[in-house]
């Protein structure tokens, strides 16, 4: 059923009124949406470093997220991917680096080719270092064409393990008294399984020994795999957020032979399945507002209304500043795009721009110390704030 919100915002984006933002639907819980550091502040920082971290926390990121991956000897470090280096299997040439390794003597023997969830990789791995290892190494800058400001920090700083994260995190909390929340993913977890690496006993060990507890507690677990969430559910009360891609399926059901895909596990029933073991849903940005093949944002869809009526937070990625992974609507002005996903409802954002979404997010909300949004006309003064109540109050029309 369609609630009366959700109606108005499609008629209004069909109408080419969409306010891009001006009022913002309601989120879950009627709290302003967060802003997640996604990786860090990774459009200034080389990605999942310290630096990264904190200067997400100092632009206003209410969580910072880390990607996680296994060391050889088991322990949890902030990385995107356990490839920590990749090649071209022919020429040899580095196609994606967020370490110097390849640039090591000392590891050159370490560089393999390996089979990750169905993808052939050539490259060097964590889960053939130590912990000790690894902290020899320096972080680089994953994408240096699209960021090449941020290779000034090649080489200043070394892989976080999740504890160092979370120590950041309650420093900062200390020094800013605000509450900095992290936002652990699990990658590839079937994988690590597989290899005697399982990731969930570590993390959520971790977890409890520095005292997080509880559904309030400021932490969400992440996964693009549904087993591992299900299996975390019973090991931790903390909340768990289902990764949603915009193609393809959870890893674990391709090794299951479970046909279901993120397509499936997105309708209302699919939802009502998540909320049976998830708090939350996090969602590329494209099952929210999909791009057509010019990447014009088309209608929003109705994943929100759908999330939240099954009780599921919706947290949306990945927001970037640079035109390239701006949508055709707002090159130029990634403001734009952050205003018309924040009037969707959404509960929060993962952003490389934690300063950009903290702004925008502050003015939508209407945060006194912020400037304050304009109004919409009659929409903006009246159909969504009412539209809002209604949903507060569950009512449907
Ligand atoms: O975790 C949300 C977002 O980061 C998408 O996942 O795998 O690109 O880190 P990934
Ligand atoms: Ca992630």
């Amino acid at each position: 059923m369609f609630r009366f919100s959700r109606l108005i915002l499609l008629l209004t984006a069909a109408m080419g009124l969409f306010p891009a933002g001006d009022v913002l639907a309601a989120t879950l819980t009627g709290a302003p949406p967060i802003v997640i550091g996604h990786r860090g502040a990774s459009g200034y920082r080389p990605e999942h470093t310290l630096a990264a971290y904190e200067l997400a926390i100092d632009m206003g990121a209410d969580f910072i997220e880390p990607d996680l991956v296994p060391t050889k000897d088991g322990v949890l470090i902030a990385r995107h991917e356990n490839a920590i280096a990749i090649v071209n299997p022919t020429t040899g040439a580095i196609t994606e680096a967020t370490t110097n390794v390849a640039e090591l003597p000392q590891f050159a023997n370490r560089k393999t080719t390996k089979i990750i969830d169905g993808v052939s990789i050539t490259g060097w791995f964590t889960e053939d270092f130590t912990l000790a290892e690894l902290k020899t190494l320096r972080a680089k800058e994953r994408i240096p064409q699209i960021r090449p400001q941020n290779t000034a920090f090649d080489g200043l700083f070394e892989i976080p393990t999740l504890q160092e994260v979370i120590d950041l995190a309650k420093r900062k909390s200390a020094e800013t008294g605000r509450t900095i929340g992290i936002y652990p993913e699990t990658k590839h977890p079937s994988y690590f399984d597989a290899i005697g690496l399982s990731m969930e006993e570590p993390l959520v060990a971790t977890l409890k020994a520095n005292g997080y507890s509880g559904k309030n507690a400021p932490v969400f677990i992440q996964s693009f795999e549904v087993g591992n969430l299900i299996d975390l559910s019973t090991k931790t009360d903390l909340p768990l957020v289902q990764l949603l891609n915009a193609t393809g399926r959870p890893y674990d059901f391709v090794v299951s032979g479970d046909s279901r895909t993120y397509a499936d596990l997105a309708t209302p029933a699919g939802l009502a399945k998540i909320a049976e073991y998830a708090q939350g849903v996090g969602t590329n940005k494209n099952l929210l507002i999909p791009r057509d093949s010019t990447s014009k944002l088309l209608a929003p869809t109705a994943l929100v209304a759908n999330a939240h009526a099954a009780n599921l937070l919706v947290h949306a990625w990945t927001f970037r500043n640079e035109d390239t992974f701006l949508p055709l609507d707002f090159k130029g002005n990634p403001a734009g795009e952050y205003e018309i996903f924040f009037s969707l409802g959404i509960d929060g954002l993962f952003s490389d721009n934690p300063d950009t979404a903290f702004a925008v997010r502050n003015r939508v909300a209407g945060n006194p110390a912020q400037s304050v949004p304009e109004p919409n006309l009659l929409l903006g003064l009246v159909f969504l704030p009412l539209a809002a109540l209604l949903r507060r109050r569950q009512i449907s029309l």
